[in-house]
C-alpha cells in the first residue's frame, strides 16, 4: 500500500525466515535456552502488545506517556525538528502526543517509523494520516539496524525517537551497538529522545511482567504460535507457562516460557527434534532497568551524551534527550 503521503519499504522475507532459524539454533537449541524478544511482533503480539500496555500493572506506559504530555512542547522548543524516525514503532500511540504538536506547528511534517511488525505500521499510519493532513509517513518494516540503515537521511533536523524502554530488550553490548548505529547516522544539529525504565522495588517490576489480567502470559505464549507458523512446529501452547522473575544482580526483568510436562517437539524445517523436560524454560526476554549513572554511562559508550533529563516525582521512568558527542 502506498499513497502520495505515505510509503513503506518491507526487508526481505526469506532473510526473516533465515535469521529466525538461525535464532533458533543459536537460541533454542543452546543452553540456558532462550530466543530474541523481536519474533514477538506478529500481528496478534503486536495487538497484545497494545492491550499490556493499558493494563494497570504494567506502569511504563502511561507514566511515560505522562511525562511526554507534560515536557513535549519544552522537547520541541529545545529540538525543533522537521522529521522524526522512530525504532520500534509499534501502534505510534504515545508518539502521536509529540507528532499532533509537530504537525500543528509546521506546514509540512515527516515521520519515520519503523518496526518488525508491517501490520501494526500500516494500520498506525492509516490512522495517524486521517488526522493529520500535512503529515508525511515513510516506514521500514524490518529489524532495527538494517531500517535504520535503509532509511532515507535528510539534511532537515531529526529528533529520533527510541521509547518504551525497549533498549532494555537488548543486552548491554547489544544496546551499544544499536545506540552507536542510531548514534553514527545522526547529524550534530539532530537529537534522540530514549525511554528506559528505572530500578525499583521488585515486586512492582515483577507485576507490570506478570499481569494480573493475564495478557502478558498471552503475548509471552503467543511466541510459540509464531514459531508454529513460521517454522511448522508442533508447539502446543497448553504444555507451557509464562513467568516473569526480577534479577537483583542484573537489574533486569527476566521472562520464560515453562515447559509443564517432559515433551518434544518438531523443527520440520531444521531436521531436528527438541525434548524438554518437565519445569525446563525458555528465557523469551530480557528487560533491562536503569539507574541515572548507567544510563549516562550507556549512552556515553555509543557516542552520546545526555543533554536533558525527564522524570516523574516518583523517578519510576526517564525520558533522557541525548546528542551525538562532538
Ligand atoms: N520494552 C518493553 C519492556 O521491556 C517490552 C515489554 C513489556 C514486553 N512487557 C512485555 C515484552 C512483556 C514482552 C513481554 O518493558
Amino acid at each position: 500500500m502506498s499513497s502520495k503521503r505515505f510509503k513503506i519499504k518491507s526487508l526481505s522475507f526469506q532473510d526473516a525466515i533465515d535469521s529466525l532459524q538461525q535464532d533458533v539454533v543459536e537460541g533454542l537449541f543452546a543452553y540456558p535456552r532462550s530466543l530474541p524478544p523481536k519474533y514477538f511482533y506478529d500481528d496478534v503480539g503486536s495487538k497484545l502488545f497494545d492491550q499490556i500496555c493499558s493494563t494497570q500493572d504494567y506502569y511504563p506506559t502511561r507514566t511515560e506517556a505522562d511525562l511526554l504530555n507534560q515536557y513535549s512542547a519544552e522537547i520541541i522548543e529545545l529540538v525543533n525538528p522537521k522529521i522524526c524516525t522512530e525504532l520500534g514503532a509499534g501502534s505510534s500511540t504515545k508518539t502521536e502526543i509529540l507528532l499532533a504538536m509537530l504537525c500543528a506547528n509546521n506546514d509540512t511534517f515527516t515521520y519515520q517509523s519503523i518496526d518488525v511488525c508491517k501490520e501494526v505500521l500500516i494500520d498506525s499510519a492509516n490512522r495517524l494520516l486521517k488526522k493529520y493532513n500535512n503529515l508525511y509517513i515513510e516506514s521500514v518494516a524490518g529489524e532495527y539496524i538494517p531500517s535504520i540503515q535503509v532509511a532515507p537521511k535528510y539534511t532537515n533536523k531529526t529528533l529520533y525517537l527510541f521509547i518504551g524502554s525497549s533498549i532494555g530488550n537488548f543486552s548491554e553490548q547489544d544496546s551499544i551497538e544499536l545506540l552507536s548505529e542510531v548514534a553514527n547516522k545522526m547529524d550534530e544539529a539532530d537529537y534522540l529522545l530514549i525511554g528506559m525504565d528505572r530500578v525499583k522495588d521488585h515486586e512492582i517490576l515483577e507485576r507490570a511482567y506478570n499481569d494480573s489480567d493475564g495478557v502478558t502470559a498471552k503475548f509471552n505464549l503467543n511466541v510459540l504460535n509464531v514459531l508454529n507458523s513460521k517454522l511448522g512446529t508442533n508447539f502446543s501452547l497448553d504444555n507451557f507457562t509464562h513467568k516473569a522473575i526480577y534479577n537483583e544482580q542484573q537489574q533486569q526483568i527476566e521472562m520464560y516460557l515453562i515447559s509443564i510436562c517432559d515433551q518434544e517437539i518438531d523443527f520440520p524445517t531444521l531436521g531436528k527434534k527438541m525434548a524438554l523436560e518437565e519445569g525446563e524454560r525458555i528465557l523469551t526476554e530480557v528487560s533491562r532497568k536503569y539507574t541515572k549513572p548507567d544510563i549516562c554511562s550507556l549512552l556515553k559508550k555509543s557516542d552520546l551524551e545526555e543533554v536533558a533529563h525527564f522524570e516523574p516525582a516518583n523517578k519510576f521512568f526517564s525520558l533522557v534527550l541525548a546528542q551525538k558527542t562532538l
